[in-house]
């Protein structure tokens, strides 16, 4: 299997965004993503999704060249439309507008619509923290949707996920990211494509029995994910009903669409800014003694550390960021294959 460092990632990203149709800066913007969702971990956000947004450029869902618009503001939010541009450029766009408006009012509200895939939520939220806001940033899925309500058998809603960010009391950012279902589609991609299992209690087959084989989410008929909780899945149903009505329906994206490829989304996000709110300095007096808090806690038998949320993701950066990602086979299969077709080399 190859082995890619970060610049590899980029320049693939890059590449193959430029011969699909993407402007240099728009590709870079993805490819800086796509790159570090691997370098973090999140193979499942990473460079495999190449393949996905070359198709969705070619069918005409992601459009190359939209800018994203302003649709309507108040002081303290902005509602934009993405008019189909990448994902991520449009997140990132209105995350610069919403920096002002937070800076103004001290906190701020935006919505974005028509929305591409955005990727990595975390990425964003942990930006944010790092410029002193405490940040919230979710995601729905407008389409028809991967997961099943809570005891039902049949693909209604997105994964949905939600990430917080907040200043930690060293460099790094505490930064929550997680779907509210029992796993990223991605995720059982990943496992498919490298002819794996997943864990029970991920997913149900096409007849809504318990399932571990990912090619019962994607053979006909179609499994579906579970919301998140296991036996009190009604909770993780009930958070990803609320990002449905937040993101969806606020920001005029939708809900149940049937025209909308999979990875359109819905995007809500919502910078506090901490000096005005509490102080800085109040802010740090309280963080660090609570990190020392949370960490000194007994730890269970067979655990060596309590983390906090996004510490995995910053320890396996430091060391991929070294050693590189891993790409399966199947992967790399496809990655080459959209090359070809797009007549370039990586
Ligand atoms: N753009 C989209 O439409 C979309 C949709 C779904 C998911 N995603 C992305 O998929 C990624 C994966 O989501 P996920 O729910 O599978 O993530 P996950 O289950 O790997 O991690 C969820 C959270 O748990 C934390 N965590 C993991 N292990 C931990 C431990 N041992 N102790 C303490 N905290 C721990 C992580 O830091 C993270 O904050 C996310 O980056 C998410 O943004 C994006």
């Amino acid at each position: 299997m190859p082995v890619l460092n970060s610049q590899q990632l980029l320049d693939l990203g890059n590449k193959l965004l430029v011969a699909a149709g993407a402007s240099p800066e728009e590709a870079a913007t993805v490819a800086e993503e796509l790159a570090s969702a691997n370098l973090v971990g999140h193979d499942s956000h990473g460079v495999m999704r190449l393949m996905q947004y070359a198709q969705l450029i070619e069918q005409g869902y992601i459009k190359p060249g939209q800018q994203p618009e302003i649709v309507r503001e108040g002081p303290a939010f902005l509602v934009v439309d993405a008019h189909f541009s990448f994902g991520q450029v449009a997140s990132k766009w209105t995350l610069e507008q919403l920096y002002d408006k937070a800076k103004k009012c001290g906190s701020a509200n935006a919505f974005i619509r028509n929305c591409n895939h955005v990727g990595r939520l975390g990425s964003y939220t942990e930006q944010a923290a790092k410029q002193g806001y405490a940040a919230l940033m979710s995601v729905n899925a407008p389409g028809p949707g991967q997961v099943a309500p809570f005891g039902a058998m049949e693909r209604r809603m997105g994964t949905n996920p939600i990430s917080m960010a907040a200043p930690g009391n060293k460099e790094s950012p505490i930064v929550l990211d997680m779907t509210t279902s029992a796993t990223a589609e991605g995720k059982l991609r990943v496992a498919h494509q490298s002819g794996k299992k997943v864990p029970e209690g991920w997913m149900i087959d096409g007849y809504g029995n318990p399932s571990t084989d990912p090619a019962d989410y994607y053979n006909e008929p179609g499994g579906c994910i579970l919301p998140l909780g296991g036996p009190l899945a009604h909770k993780g149903y009930g958070l990803s009903t609320m990002i449905d009505i937040f993101c969806g329906i606020l920001s005029g994206s939708g809900v149940g669409r049937t025209d909308l490829p999979r990875g359109a989304n819905g995007v809500w996000m919502q910078l506090l800014d901490i000096e005005q709110i509490t102080g800085n300095d109040e802010y740090d007096r309280w963080i660090g003694p609570y990190e020392e808090h949370i960490k000194s806690a007994k730890k269970c038998p067979g655990v060596d550390e309590i983390l906090f949320p996004g510490e995995m993701e910053q320890k396996t950066y430091s060391e991929r960021i070294k050693s590189g990602v891993t790409i399966p086979d199947e992967t790399w299969r496809q990655l080459n294959e959209l090359a070809a077709q797009l007549k370039v080399t990586i």
